[in-house]
């Protein structure tokens, strides 16, 4: 194993409409690039970050925190400095602080013969995500890590489900250019939601999984829906209704907010209905004073991997 490596960690999709902090996704269009090197010097370090401004200390820095909970554990014999080259843009809802979180743990496990499951890794990115948003939850991080869509069956015990990914299936990604905490959006939700809620939306997680296992677009397409935290968070997201509209009246088989926003996300069979799909999204935002981006994406089976 060579002393440094590069990796790419990729952004994700969380909740996918019916799955609230249990279902993600993994896209292959953007993802953080980051230099992992062992030192002489014990203990962790950030040396460099470059795309957004972050902290360099790594006790406020989620790809730090989370590097500092996998050393200690194992006590390693050297030391790391991170190099953080930041694609994914913080606060854009496409699990911008799982990529960091989890790429740091990747990158110290793999220049270490690789002691850590990918299970374990999750657990140590997830302590970097609670820094950044408050809580616990693994929806993000899985799919970066594991690629593909996962399901986290539970964070304690952690356990988590891969799931298949149906080749045709291809993520339209619209980012408004506003900014949402996720910790500020988690505090928009109730403790408490109604049975006949909790009910459908079950009712749709469980088809959305036997649609990814069958690969039935159509049966995706009606489990794509979201009763318990898309009507509290669109308001958040500027003429999110329209979009949406939009998005499902040029063939997306669904749409939903990505995460906790503002990004949403359209998932669309194959590249054809994708691209219709952003056209009439573009002309949304244009016609209004948002900047925004705008990108498809195949869904990442692979994940987080090494590139040099
Ligand atoms: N499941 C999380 C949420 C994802 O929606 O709050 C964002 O980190």
């Amino acid at each position: 194993m060579p002393n440094e490596i590069r990796i790419t960690s990729p952004a994700t999709v969380a909740n996918v409409a019916c799955g609230f902090d249990v279902l993600g996704f993994c896209l292959d269009k953007v993802g953080d690039e980051m230099v992992i090197r062992k030192t002489a010097k014990k203990g962790i370090s950030i040396t460099k970050i470059e795309g957004y401004n972050l902290p360099l200390n790594v006790n406020e820095n989620v790809a730090g925190i989370s590097a500092l909970a996998a050393y200690n554990v194992l006590k390693p014999n050297c030391g790391f400095e991170i190099e953080i080259y930041k694609k994914v843009k913080p606060g854009s809802g496409i699990g911008s602080s799982s990529s960091s979180a989890a790429g740091s743990v990747f990158g110290i496990n793999a220049l270490l013969d690789r002691p850590l499951s990918k299970s374990d890794l999750v657990k140590f990115a997830m302590q970097g995500e609670y820094y950044a948003s408050k809580s616990e939850h693994a929806d993000n991080i899985a799919p970066c890590i594991y690629g593909g869509f996962t399901l986290v069956k539970s964070v304690d015990p952690l356990k988590i489900l891969e799931l298949p990914t149906p080749d045709d299936l291809f993520a339209v990604i619209i980012h408004p250019q506003i900014e949402i905490k996720t910790s500020e959006a988690r505090a928009l939700l109730p403790l408490n939601v109604p049975l006949y809620s909790a009910i459908k939306q079950s009712a749709n997680l469980g088809s959305l999984v036997h649609a990814l296992h069958t690969s039935n677009y159509q049966l995706i397409s009606e489990s794509l829906n979201d009763l318990l935290i898309e009507p509290l968070r669109k308001k958040l997201i500027p003429n999110y209704n329209e979009v949406k509209e939009a998005a499902l009246k040029n063939g997306a088989l669904g749409c939903s907010i990505s995460g906790s926003g503002p990004s949403v996300f359209a998932l669309c069979k194959g590249n054809d209905s994708a691209s219709s799909v952003k056209k009439a999204v573009s002309q949304i935002y244009s016609r209004t004073a948002i900047n925004f981006d705008i990108f498809i994406s195949k869904i990442n089976t692979e994940g987080i991997k090494i590139v040099e």
